[in-house]
């Protein structure tokens, strides 16, 4: 991993409506470095897709500012075009276009930058080669498992060699072991060709795949946790278990856990 800053955020804040006004993000501070896999974790409402679709310019800050490999989203003249090169989506659902194949899908962010046929559809095949797919090139999206559907979205979105790529939920249509094999996918993307991925989720086994977790909280960040140990990771999803939560809770347990447990919650504030 590199020390480059592919995406700062400074003190990016949204606010919805206007007679009741919602925070839905407030101030928030951001530093990703190039080659990063950083995970969002929240409660629901906590501002998460928020902050995503305003590093995704799919919407505009109310104060603050995003800034893209070392471009301030407001200096950019066609935000269209700097998207199309610079930033890849994944959705929880494929958004794949029913009537094309996935090479055809995968292509589709090509014309963006106006590449020629010849070009777009052998770089289309590699994509699809890339995630485990090249044999599916001429397949409808309804001609394969959802999983297949959204490794054809992850090739789709590496179809401009993005800086970086934005994924909100990418794992939530889908079942465990599917979840296991795309966050292998990212991981092999992240190691063979640095791939940098901010990635929503609200499962926590996804997010200790993940390199760095940050927990939102009312359109704040609450906890910035770099995974660097398996201690972080079992601890964080320990902290999602029954025990974890009743724990956090404070709820009466056991004697023989009850004498630990204020060291634990102290242990599983800091993941
Ligand atoms: N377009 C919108 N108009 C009004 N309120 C919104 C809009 N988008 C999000 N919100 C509000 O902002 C808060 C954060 O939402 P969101 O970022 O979608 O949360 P999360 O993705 O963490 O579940 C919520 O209170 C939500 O209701
Ligand atoms: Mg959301």
């Amino acid at each position: 991993m590199s020390d480059h800053i592919v995406l700062e955020t400074r003190g990016l804040t949204r606010v919805f409506g206007e007679r009741v006004p919602v925070r839905a993000l407030d101030g928030v501070d951001l530093k990703v470095t190039a080659g990063e896999i950083l995970a969002i974790i929240g409660p629901s409402g906590s501002g998460k897709s928020t902050l995503l679709n305003l590093i995704g310019a799919l919407d505009t800050p109310s104060s603050g500012e995003v800034i893209i490999d070392g471009t301030p989203l407001t200096q950019v003249r066609n935000l269209d075009s700097f998207r199309g090169k610079t930033i890849g989506f994944v959705f929880q659902s494929h958004n794949l276009l029913p009537t094309l194949t996935a090479r055809e899908n995968v292509e589709v962010p090509m014309y963006e930058l106006r590449i020629g046929g010849k070009k777009r559809r052998a770089r289309a095949v590699d994509l699809l080669d890339l995630v485990g797919l090249a044999h599916r090139a001429d397949h409808l999206p309804s001609q394969m498992s959802g999983g297949e559907r959204q490794r054809v979205a992850i090739a789709r979105a590496l179809a401009n060699e993005p800086a970086i790529v934005l994924a909100d939920e990418p794992t939530g249509n889908l079942d465990s072991a599917t979840t296991a094999d795309i966050m292998a996918l990212f991981a092999r993307l992240n190691q063979e060709r640095g791939l940098t991925l901010v990635l929503v989720t609200h499962n926590t086994e996804v997010a200790a795949a993940a390199q760095r977790v940050i927990t939102i909280r009312d359109g704040k960040i609450q906890r910035d946790v770099s995974m660097g140990s398996e201690i972080e990771r079992e601890l964080l999803l320990f902290k999602s278990s029954v025990l974890g939560q009743a724990i956090m809770r404070g709820d009466a347990l056991p004697p023989e856990l009850a004498a630990i447990a204020p060291g634990l919650s102290h242990l599983l504030e800091g993941v």
